[in-house]
């Protein structure tokens, strides 16, 4: 049962906003009062970019994509599903790709190549909520990110265990 899964504490709620925070204060000041895309890698980024965008004051337009690329349990595959990556037209327009964690960095490298390769985007940027720098396999890195992370298996906050824990609003391990 999912339940009986003690989680180990990792990041606090607390901890957790307060970054976030900060991280909206820089961006309201690199971005100023551009226009700016905020695409959210679903399902993982979806507590981070929903409190980021929060804070965000520039005229923000919010695009939700589908990856996946974890199978089942807690190694990455390293293989990337694009499940829905429906975008609107990025040509000249600032562009923030928002996702939870990067791991191995397929992910991230795929979904800047893909743009890149799409749109002639004004600028493009990544940010991540947490960093496992550990676990790179790619030659990727965030340009913002809130925390360096431990090589753990992280839930909560939009992270999953086969699909759990996404709802709880602070990070833990088993
Ligand atoms: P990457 O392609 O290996 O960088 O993996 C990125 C994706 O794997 C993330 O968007 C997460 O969905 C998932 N992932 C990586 N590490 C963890 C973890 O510690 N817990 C839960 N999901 C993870
Ligand atoms: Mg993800």
């Amino acid at each position: 049962m999912i339940n009986d899964i003690e989680l180990k504490p990792y990041l606090t709620e607390d901890e957790i906003q307060e970054k976030i925070k900060e991280l909206g204060a820089k961006l309201n000041n690199i971005y100023s009062n551009e226009e700016l895309y905020l695409v959210c890698v679903l399902k993982g980024a979806v507590m981070f970019a929903a409190d980021l965008s929060k804070v965000l004051t520039m005229p923000l337009k919010m695009e939700f994509i589908r990856l996946s690329s974890y199978g089942t349990g807690t190694t990455s595959t390293g293989k990337v599903n694009a499940v829905d990556i429906t975008l609107p037209d990025l040509n000249d327009k600032n562009v923030l790709i928002v996702e939870d964690i990067i791991d191995t960095g397929h992910t991230a490298k795929f979904l800047v190549d893909f743009i890149n390769h799409n749109f002639h985007t004004k600028s493009l940027k990544f940010c991540s909520l947490l960093d496992k720098k550990v676990k790179r396999e790619v030659d990727i890195d965030a340009d913002y990110y809130c925390f360096d992370v431990d090589d753990k298996f992280l839930v909560g906050y939009g992270l999953d265990y086969e699909g759990y824990f996404r709802n709880l609003p602070f990070i833990g391990y088993v």
